[in-house]
């Protein structure tokens, strides 16, 4: 509930407890154990922000947020809640928020797309584990791609990619350094295993334009983006990429903004630990990075767990507003992590921090946040709200409808399959495999021509001979007659055969030269 221009989550006996719209970009932390009410604070702070007229974008793990479109109805937890917190003289009453529904295997919202290129080969290693000899040869495929002018749009077009400079990989490695032919194959094998995870569907355009996310309403309420990930989370890598492709997507489009009066949009990452876990040092300093500068453009990052100990000390000393539900502390290990939990919040000499939090009821939380000041405010015990829009999840039909609904299905609903690199090489394959035939059939009709004028140069040479021959023995002949009709018929035929033969051929050759 939006109150005083703050942030209502809840109350500590009769104090209000607030989150400051101009501290909400300090990040902030729910966790607690299972069932505690983590989902039930993220959606009263979403409708608070959405209220304020902060966009959001929410992780929708379970499907229990997608009920944010409807209004919420009463229950005898809810009553409970509204008349022990007097929330009526307060204002509360059921409300349903702008939603837009999201997924990236397009069955429970609009389709969110990305590009190849837009995920970058450090994320997309990630998504496909890929060793560093791999994740570098990927990284250089990028570069040539990126000198050769061609677009990675789609997985299509990175395999092609790959498969044309593995078949040129002598003459690409003398450029670009060592590109072994196997690290090319297994990268291939991995992007089809990648494609049928449904790669091939969230490669793509339309790529989602983040701006399309940083709006307001027409009645000036921030959109709530819920981007379903029932499916997604089941590959853990997969959701913990896309979330950090978010980020860094949010945080190259947006410009610095400086000290806001309220963000320019709040971002709820729910299973959060997955972001961290088994990601390699270079993805986590990057992650610790973005967290810290995103700041400064407005945004501000809310992760849920179940532990703050999922979490890295880097990031984890960045959320300035902490929400934490109980934790429960049987076994030396939690009852490590719950006393570590404790410590973290500034001491309330009115209570033991570590007892009530491992006491506390569902829905119930300690919380401290940045003041006015930046300064952490001391812990309180407190009762959040309830929400305002509907508990749990939504049924088909209104799903549905929520989603044709939207002004933005029109843009994003299908896909469309630009010309790209998989296109620009498959021509070029057509081209070169038809230049490749014609050189062979030009080489074939030389060699053809070639056999040809042999042939014809030895018929030639046949016809000079018994040319030359029958006009050496008519001359001969002719000469043997003569001389024959002197010295005698049978020497004058043999003499004149001879010497016409030869002097045919002299004569013939010599005009065959000209
Ligand atoms: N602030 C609240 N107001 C009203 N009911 C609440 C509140 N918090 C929790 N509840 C009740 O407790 C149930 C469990 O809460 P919630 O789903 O938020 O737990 P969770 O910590 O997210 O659990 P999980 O770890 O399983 O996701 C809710 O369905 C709701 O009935
Ligand atoms: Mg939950």
């Amino acid at each position: 509930m939006l109150h005083d221009g703050k942030i209502l989550i809840g109350k500590s006996g009769e104090e209000k407890i607030y989150i400051y719209p101009q501290m909400a970009n300090r990040h902030g932390l729910i966790a607690g154990a299972t069932g505690t009410g983590k989902t039930i604070s993220l959606k009263v702070l979403a409708e608070s922000f959405s209220d304020c007229g902060v966009p959001v974008f929410l992780a929708d793990v379970k499907g229990d947020l997608a009920g944010m479109c409807q209004m919420g109805t009463m229950n005898e937890n809810v009553q409970k809640r509204v008349d022990a917190m007097n929330l009526a003289a307060e204002g509360y009453e059921f409300r349903k928020y702008p939603t837009a529904f999201w997924d990236v295997y397009a069955e429970q919202g609009m389709p969110l797309r990305t590009t190849i290129t837009e995920m970058g080969p450090l994320l997309l290693s990630r998504i496909m584990d890929l060793n560093d000899t791999q994740s570098d040869i990927l990284t250089i495929i990028f570069k040539i791609a990126d000198d050769e002018n061609l677009l990675l749009i789609d997985t299509k077009d990175l395999r092609s990619m790959l498969q044309y400079v593995g078949e040129n990989a002598k003459e690409y490695s003398l450029a670009y350094g060592n590109l072994s032919k196997q690290s090319i194959a297994a990268i291939v094998r991995a992007v089809v295993a990648l494609e049928a995870e449904g790669g091939d569907q969230f490669f793509g355009e339309p790529a989602l334009d983040i701006r399309d996310w940083i709006k307001t309403d027409f009645n000036g309420k921030g959109e709530i983006q819920i981007l379903d990930c029932q499916k997604l989370i089941q590959n853990p890598t997969m959701y913990a990429t896309f979330m950090l492709w978010m980020m860094s997507e949010l945080f190259e489009t947006l410009p610095e903004a400086g000290d806001l009066q309220k963000p320019r949009m709040v971002f709820f990452f729910d299973e959060a630990h997955l972001l961290f876990d088994s990601a390699p040092k270079a993805l986590l300093e990057k992650i610790e990075q973005v967290v810290k500068l995103i700041r400064s453009k407005g945004v501000g990052i809310y992760f849920i767990t179940q532990n703050p100990k999922d979490i890295p000390n880097g990031v984890l000393s960045q959320l300035g507003n902490k929400i934490q539900h109980a934790l429960r502390a049987y076994t030396p290990a939690e009852l490590k992590s719950a006393k570590a939990a404790a410590d973290s919040f500034r001491v309330n000499p009115e209570f033991d921090t570590f007892e009530v939090l491992t006491n506390l009821a569902i829905g119930e939380a300690i919380i401290s946040v940045l003041d006015e000041e930046g300064i952490p405010t001391v812990v309180k015990k407190t009762t959040i709200l309830p929400p305002q829009s509907m508990m749990g999840a939504l049924d088909d039909a209104t799903r549905k409808n929520q989603i044709t609904g939207n002004l933005l299905y029109a843009r994003y609903a299908t896909m469309d399959d630009r010309d790209s690199a998989y296109e620009f090489l498959q021509r070029k394959a057509v081209a070169d495999e038809q230049a490749e035939i014609a050189a062979e059939e030009a080489a074939a009709l030389e060699k053809q021509k070639k056999k040809e004028e042999e042939k014809m140069a030895k018929k030639k040479k046949t016809v000079v001979k018994s040319v030359a021959s029958s006009a050496a023995g008519t001359i001969g002949r002719e000469f043997g007659n003569t001389i024959g009709k002197s010295i005698g018929g049978s020497f004058g035929k043999k003499i004149g055969g001879n010497v016409g033969a030869s002097l045919g051929r002299g004569i013939l050759s010599t005009l065959f030269k000209l």
